[in-house]
């Protein structure tokens, strides 16, 4: 079947007039190439189908929480069995304590958790409770890194005053003097530091963590009594079967989990260690929804697979495949990538590149032939990636390199881009 983007056109145009921008958000296509669909009917497994029915490899998987393949059946019978049940209850299930009990044995610093909604919810949750930990104020975090869409930490400034940012001091990441410079310039009066996993911002080139950082910033925490936060909304369970920061030996004092964990239903955790117990007890925080038991037995089923498959060993080898055909094509039609960042979460650039002209083409392109992929935010892999799928992905990304190189000096620049400076500008 050829691609059509009718139905998605017509949709996109009735929803400029009743949705802010005709869509807001992360899943907004306002900055993906032309003629990206911005609605889907399905998905399943590793595939998605928009609404004109055309089918695609999904890279994205839903900004991160499809881990296991959509639809993963484990994970649709427990959603199913307690639905049966009850969801939105006047108190949690049984289920709430289990699932602490169960986080609380596969991640090594976490002696309880703490269950919400969103990512930002658990970011901001941390923030508040390293700042009830011993009532400081200043929270340091790594210039660019994204931990939400709070007033404190959304990328547009539009609607934001100075009084929301007046305690967030920046430093660079991976980058120990500057930290510590940060945490100076804030005297005694330093409640947290914010760590992503590894650099995942959007835009630019992603970069492992650097271990010796890692540490430094742990030792950092240490020696000032502040909490050291790990942000696992995005990379949480994917590089490690718990905290991230497993993989260079270093444990936070708190962590936070989103995305994946419900392997698609609306679950996110606050999980921090005795240290903070005392801090956490003392807010209040709440949401209508965040005691809901459907999510909560996705999030014990999608845990258990966790703990008892090879999920993490499939998505590396994946990962690793989708690399090196990658890198291999590239090289076969005369261009240069950088990929960066661990191969179950890639960013695929171009190497002189700078207007994003090729990334962008070269990701439309793949598109019209059925595969999903970003030129600008990291991808992620899932655990119902195949060899086959790889295969045809190749397929797809082959006809795309074909399609530059053939027209290589005609192909524009991205106006779009422009759109983007001038809204994190205001
Ligand atoms: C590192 C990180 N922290 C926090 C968030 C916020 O999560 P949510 O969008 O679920 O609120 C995200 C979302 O992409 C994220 O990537």
């Amino acid at each position: 079947m050829s691609w059509s983007g009718a139905r998605n056109k017509e949709l996109m145009e009735r929803a400029r007039a009743v949705l802010p921008n005709g869509m807001y958000g992360h899943e907004s296509v306002m900055m993906m190439p032309e003629d990206f669909p911005q609605f889907f009917q399905k998905a399943q497994g590793t595939r998605l189908w928009d609404v004109d029915g055309n089918e695609y490899i999904d890279y994205m998987c839903a900004y991160g929480p499809n881990l296991m393949g959509y639809g993963r059946p484990e994970v649709q019978s427990a959603i199913g069995a307690q639905l049966a049940m009850g969801d939105t209850m006047t108190g949690p299930g049984a289920g709430i304590v289990e699932l602490a009990e169960t986080f609380v044995s596969m991640v090594k610093h976490a002696d309880w958790a703490l269950f919400c909604k969103n990512g930002g919810d658990a970011t901001s949750i941390a923030m508040v409770t390293a700042r009830a930990y011993k009532g400081r104020k200043k929270i340091l975090v790594a210039r660019g890194a994204y931990h939400g869409s709070a007033p404190w930490n959304t990328p547009s400034m539009s609607g934001i005053v100075p009084d929301d940012r007046a305690h967030i001091i920046y430093f660079d990441y991976n980058d120990v003097d500057s930290v510590t410079k940060a945490a100076k310039f804030a005297g005694d009066d330093v409640a947290a530091i914010f760590a992503t996993p590894f650099k995942h911002d959007t835009f630019t080139d992603q970069a492992d963590v650097n271990a010796e950082y890692a540490r430094g910033v742990r030792a950092l925490c240490d020696e000032i009594d502040a909490l050291l936060i790990i942000d696992d909304v995005r990379a949480g369970f994917r590089l490690a079967r718990g905290c991230s920061w497993d993989t260079v030996g270093v444990e936070p004092d708190i962590a936070c989990f989103g995305k994946v964990i419900g392997n698609g239903q609306p679950i996110s955790a606050v999980l921090g260690s005795d240290k903070a117990r005392k801090a956490i007890e003392s807010i209040f925080v709440t949401g209508s929804f965040w005691f809901s038991a459907v999510p909560m037995a996705a999030a014990l089923a999608t845990l258990k697979l966790v703990r008892d498959t090879d999920y993490l060993e499939q998505m590396v080898k994946i990962g690793t495949m989708f690399r090196t055909g990658l890198d291999a094509q590239a090289a076969d039609f005369g261009f240069a990538l950088r990929q960066t960042g661990p191969v179950q979460m890639p960013l695929v650039m171009f190497h002189d590149d700078p207007d994003f002209r090729f990334g962008y083409e070269w990701c439309r392109q793949a598109m019209l032939h059925g595969v999903y992929l970003s030129p600008y935010h990291n991808m992620f892999m899932n655990a119902a990636m195949t060899e086959a799928d790889v295969a045809l992905t190749l397929e797809a990304t082959g006809k795309a390199f074909d399609y530059l190189k053939a027209n290589r000096s005609t192909i524009e620049p991205q106006a779009k881009l422009g759109v983007l400076k001038r809204l994190m500008a205001s």
